[in-house]
């Protein structure tokens, strides 16, 4: 991303530095995350405009406390210190940081001194804090810029040197003014162009993989998700003919959605097709399997097979391309990623097919992907779509998977897709959707009749990752409608329970 003014977040070990790294992308400069271990010459080689240290959730007194290389702060390039990259810069700096005993966690109000680079009005405004150490005394060259009632120097500066700390997260919502400060230190301090935007982006991905695919031909998995869809709609605006899709059918998917990939990809955008209707051979695999790692293991090798068997028949494609974003290129390497990945990569393709890769949304974070497919003309539903299992609503089904329950499943899951979407609360929710707990049976009544029948379990939670969530608090009448209609239009279904477990200790699939 050479041609962009970029950004430096050094990561402290906190979640803030994604965060940091998005906020300062939605002001329209490009931004990359960086160890802490970088080495100074290894900054300068990148020619950053600005760097920015993350919170972290250590102290800065704990041993084998994360530090960075010192001569960072001797490039001249402007530095910006968050909660704990404040403290590390006044404590290598040669300022004091120490335990008052006083820290703040939460809605703190802040008092600005006077008006600055970093603020622009003098008086009391409210920040986020989490820190329980405070700086006492400032590096030589550094005076305060802000104060709390339990910190000095909430914010201090050397402003020759273009070096800034702040003891609260301006990155956080809570923070209401801390966009404005992070643009101020981006477009004052540091000078940075914001010509981070969706037609940049674009016409900077479509460069790029026109300059590595030259005129062979490159061939993209449609899964269905957002990521596979708009890597494979930038490409195409890249390449155009010399781009051709594969859509395995697994039989697996939701009401309507191979209908909706197929439409979109071959009839609005021009794209070729291979729609390789796989269900009866997915059924076939899946017959008798009950165990859950079987079965995701079933799925995942037959959908490799079947792409294996379609590309075959593509015979000169060189390149392959996969929607890999960023926050996947920041965590690969670290071993809780790398498990987590192998048990989730169910249902994508290996990177070993023998292609060479092409990755166009490698440096994207998800919004980011969304916008970009709202841009190239991607519908709403692809755009906007929620997550989805890679082996489909087969690990919604406890039990054999089998068409006569994927029929019940699928109907209840759209009951419950469309609740959820008529009451507005699609974009709020992390994940909707049925689980048929397909050997289960409960007494009911329907009419003069005695029912023996499944149940349908109703799961919603709410994420920011997936790594952890909390089942939503849905408004009872929503459940209602749900309960009803479900019990109501699904034959073979009597019985709905909602599921209140959070993760952890749940997860977010049953299986
Ligand atoms: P769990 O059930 O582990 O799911 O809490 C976390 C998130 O990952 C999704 N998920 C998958 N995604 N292939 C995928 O691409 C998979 O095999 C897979 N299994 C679970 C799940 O829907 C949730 O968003």
């Amino acid at each position: 991303m050479s041609e962009f003014d970029t950004v430096l977040v050094v990561d402290f070990g906190a979640q803030y530095a994604q965060l940091i790294a998005r906020r300062v992308r939605e002001a329209h400069v490009y931004s990359e995350i960086v160890p802490h271990t970088i080495t100074a010459a290894e900054v300068a080689a990148r020619a950053p405009v600005g760097v920015i240290l993350s919170g972290g959730p250590k102290s800065v007194h704990v041993p084998g406390a994360p530090e960075l290389d010192p001569e960072v702060f001797e490039l001249a390039t402007p530095v910006l210190g968050i909660c704990y990259g404040a403290q590390l810069l006044a404590r290598q700096l040669g300022g004091v940081v120490a335990r008052t005993g006083r820290g703040e966690y939460g809605r703190t109000t802040l008092d600005v001194e006077a008006p600055s680079r970093l603020f622009d009005v003098a008086g009391e405004q409210p920040v986020w804090m989490s820190h329980g150490d405070s700086i006492v005394r400032p590096p030589a060259g550094f005076h305060a810029l802000a104060r709390t009632d339990a910190t000095p120097y909430a914010g201090l500066a050397d402003t020759d040197r273009r070096l800034y700390g702040i003891q609260f997260h301006p990155e956080v919502v809570h923070t209401p003014r801390g966009q404005d400060l992070l643009k101020r230190f981006l477009y004052d301090v540091c000078g940075a162009r914001p010509t981070w935007t969706m037609t940049s982006i674009i016409e900077s991905q479509v460069a790029a993989v026109q300059a590595q695919v030259g005129t062979e031909r490159v061939i993209c998995g449609l899964s269905g998700g957002v990521d596979s869809a708009v890597a494979a709609a930038l490409v195409h605006k890249a390449v155009g003919p010399q781009l051709t899709c594969v859509y395995v059918d697994t039989g697996l998917m939701r009401e309507g959605e191979s209908d909706q990939v197929v439409d979109t990809f071959r009839r609005h955008h021009g794209i070729e097709l291979v729609h390789v209707r796989a269900a009866e051979r997915f059924f076939e695999r899946l017959a008798g399997v009950v165990d859950p790692e079987e079965k995701r293991k079933a799925i995942g090798e037959r959908f490799i097979r079947e792409f294996e068997v379609a590309a075959q028949g593509l015979e000169d494609a060189r390149f392959l391309v996969q929607g890999t974003l960023y926050p996947d290129v920041i965590e690969s390497g670290t071993p809780d990623a790398a498990r987590i990945k192998s048990h989730h990569n169910v249902g994508g393709l290996p990177d070993d097919l023998g292609f060479e890769l092409v990755e166009p949304l490698r440096a994207l974070f998800k919004d980011e992907v969304r916008k970009v497919g709202e841009e190239l003309g991607l519908p709403e539903e692809i755009v906007w779509r929620q997550p989805f299992p890679g082996p489909g609503l087969g690990v919604r089904i406890i039990g054999e998977v089998t068409p006569e329950r994927l029929a019940v499943l699928r109907h209840a899951d759209a009951i419950v897709r469309e609740e959820v979407k008529a009451a507005g609360l699609e974009r709020d929710i992390w994940q909707a959707f049925a689980v048929l707990a397909a050997d289960v049976r409960s007494v009911g009544v329907m009419g003069d009749e005695r029912s023996y029948a499944a149940p349908i379990i109703v799961r919603a939670v709410t994420s920011d990752d997936a790594m952890t969530a909390d089942w939503a608090r849905l408004p009872y009448d929503l459940l209602e409608r749900l309960s009803s209609r479900i019990v109501n239009e699904v034959t073979g279904v009597n019985r709905v329970a909602y599921d209140i477990t959070s993760k952890p200790p749940g997860t977010i699939e049953w299986e």
